[in-house]
């Protein structure tokens, strides 16, 4: 397998091939997602609830999507790692859109950066492309817009929202960006966005007719506690197991059972 690439990602759709993209924080599950073979890995701000344990992605700074995003790239050989512009680092600027955009390829190792919002955020996005830095767009539901939108509900049920979200990814094809996720939409409406659009849409909560999929991989690796969204499959049930791995190294540990004579120096 070869190193993948932005105009690889693009034409996925023209030659109708699906793209796969999952979420790494670390250098070994980086690597493990890597091996694997899927097509890219998002350092998604994610991580702010996933492995920093708030309430929320809105307190995930620069710097620590930076220092995720270099061990991430270090651990990657293949696909193609998308740094996640977290709150407040692109929205009171233009210039800090480019900037900080511009840290997650000079420092942090990525091919690309990965945006929240629409026909809001437009002049900031095409300034990052037009300053070199390649762009997925993010619509639908925008966990950084939680509070504003009432909490993580599914964007475009009525046709006034629908109509929004539709433009929003007009509006981003438009100015440049190569790729759209597409979070918590019907399939209806995805389906329509995506055949509206020339560029690939990669859906979360989004249905079956977008280009690619994405997912949280705690999520899909069953490691998050229940209960998980309604468009998550879990694929394993890591907690589970690591939970009965610990419990019982606790067991043998206590009546004297680890370590044993294979695990001693003799
Ligand atoms: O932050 C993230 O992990 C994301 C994906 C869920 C698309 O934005």
């Amino acid at each position: 397998m070869s190193k993948i690439t932005i105009p690889d990602i693009i034409r996925r759709k023209a030659e109708g091939k699906r793209i796969t993209m999952l979420t790494a924080y670390d250098h070994l599950f980086a690597r493990i997602v890597d091996e694997a073979g899927i097509d890219i890995i998002l350092v998604g701000d994610s991580l702010g609830t996933v492995v920093q344990g708030h309430t929320t992605t809105l307190p995930v700074t620069m710097d620590e999507m930076i220092y995720h995003t270099r061990m991430v790239s270090r651990g990657v050989k293949n696909a193609l790692v998308v740094g996640d512009m977290p709150f407040l680092s692109y929205q009171a600027s233009v210039e800090d859109g480019i900037y900080n955009a511009g840290r997650f390829l000079k420092e942090g190792g990525a091919a690309a950066v990965k945006v929240e919002g629409g026909a809001n955020v437009i002049d900031k996005v095409k300034a990052m492309i037009s300053s070199g830095i390649p762009v997925i767009g993010h619509i639908g539901i925008l966990p950084q817009s939680v509070h504003q939108m009432g909490g993580y509900k599914v964007q475009g049920k009525d046709d006034a929202s629908a109509e929004r979200v539709l433009n929003d990814a007009l509006m981003l094809e438009d100015a440049g960006v190569f790729a759209i996720v597409m979070e918590g939409v019907p399939e209806g409406l995805a389906k329509r966005i995506t055949d509206s659009v020339s560029i690939p849409t990669i859906g979360i909560g989004a249905g079956i007719h977008c280009v690619g999929q994405v997912l949280v991989l705690y999520d899909l690796l069953g490691l998050l506690p229940q209960p998980m969204p309604k468009f998550v499959k879990p694929y394993a049930s890591l907690r589970d197991q690591c939970t009965e791995a610990i419990r019982r190294f606790k067991e043998d540990v206590e009546n004297g059972r680890f370590p044993g004579k294979e695990e001693s120096y003799h």
